[in-house]
């Protein structure tokens, strides 16, 4: 059998252990072909692929952040029409079944060519943590454990300074890198998309903490966090040629409001694609190998249109319609427990 591979959207770390686990399992214990096709959905648009073995270079593979496929966005409508270009593709290589590995985006792509009859077994990836239909995915925890560790950090310098620290993290529609760092360096706030914010509350709490004699203020900001109607006005960054809402700098603009309002000195950091670089951790390079070893099982014995997920302890299959339907938000009663904490 002659398997395709490709990694779409953004990168994520654990995207090459998954490539290295789906080539060990396909290649390595059922002897089928695997091809990479390059930079996403264009390597199959352009024809554009290379032969993976199960050698020593794609063993060394587990540790490495970033894809050695290459990655890409494409726009859903580009994809759309050229759907038929891809199968051509697909049938001019001899491919009987793809894997492709990717978030919202490529996954929705996925469930169109599943519809379509193509054997397909999608694999979910995003550092935002925001697929449904898994309790989690590959990259999170990196994304986490490096916005924590920059927290703690700010912390220190902080408290020397008595400033109020903003630190943006990524996340455009689902705050979960937000919250989980937030909780794990002890923010005193956290403000997500899921859920808009008054400038006057935030503001009366940094002055409320110092009133009472404390040192610092550290506020997480998700990238896509809004103020309430009527709160401030953010200047919005508009749309994307990916159809995405543009970084709109919430944190920066938040930052200036707050000095002008209240009198404290502001600093703000954007942690940016650091949250996406370098190497995974343990646990993501240990869920990582799990799906790909899933996937590649799930095509070995037929098992199309599904997602790999993680439910439990339990590697299962959902079918990508189920699990392209909606994004998965950080749920109310999750932001009130990270809640206890603020202040
Ligand atoms: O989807 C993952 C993500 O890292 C988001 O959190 C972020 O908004 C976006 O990608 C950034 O995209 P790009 O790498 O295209 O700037």
């Amino acid at each position: 059998m002659r398997i395709g591979v490709l990694t779409g959207g953004g990168d994520c770390p654990g995207l090459n252990a998954v490539i290295r686990a789906i080539v060990r399992t396909a290649n390595g214990r059922y002897g089928d072909a695997v091809v990479g096709f390059q930079d996403g959905w264009r390597g199959l648009l352009e024809d554009r692929k290379i032969n993976i073995h199960n050698d020593d270079r794609t063993d060394r593979l587990l540790t490495k952040g970033g894809t050695m496929l290459g990655t890409a966005r494409t726009n859903p409508d580009v994809l759309r029409a050229g759907l038929g270009r891809i199968k051509r593709t697909l049938d001019d290589n001899g491919v009987e079944a793809l894997i492709p590995i990717g978030g919202e985006g490529t996954l929705t792509a996925a469930s169109w060519l599943a519809d379509e009859g193509v054997p397909v077994v999608g694999v979910p990836k995003t550092i935002d943590n925001d697929i449904d239909c898994t309790d989690t995915t590959f990259g999170h925890d990196t994304a986490v454990t490096i916005a924590t560790d920059a927290i703690d950090r700010l912390h220190t310098t902080a408290e020397s300074h008595q400033r109020v620290m903003l630190v943006e993290v990524m996340g455009r529609h689902a705050g979960w890198i937000a919250m989980n760092s937030g909780i794990a360096a002890g923010a005193h706030l956290t403000l997500l998309p899921e859920v808009p914010f008054d400038v006057d509350d935030v503001c009366t709490m940094i002055k409320r903490r110092f009133q009472r004699g404390d040192s610092h203020f550290i506020c997480v900001v998700a990238e896509g966090a809004k103020p309430v109607e009527g709160s401030f006005h953010l200047r919005e960054g508009g749309i994307d040629e990916f159809g995405h809402e543009r970084f709109t700098g919430v944190a920066h603009q938040l930052g200036v409001e707050i000095e002008r309002r209240i009198g404290k000195e502001v600093r703000t950091t954007v942690l940016g694609h650091v949250q996406r670089g370098g190497t995974p951790t343990s646990f993501d390079r240990v869920l990582a190998t799990r799906f790909g070893v899933h996937a590649a099982e799930a095509v070995h014995h037929g098992r199309f249109g599904q997602m790999v997920s993680l439910r439990g302890t339990s590697i299962d299959l959902v079918p990508l319609s189920e699990a392209t339907k909606q994004l998965k938000l950080v749920p109310e009663n999750r932001y009130e427990e990270a809640a206890a904490f603020f202040g």
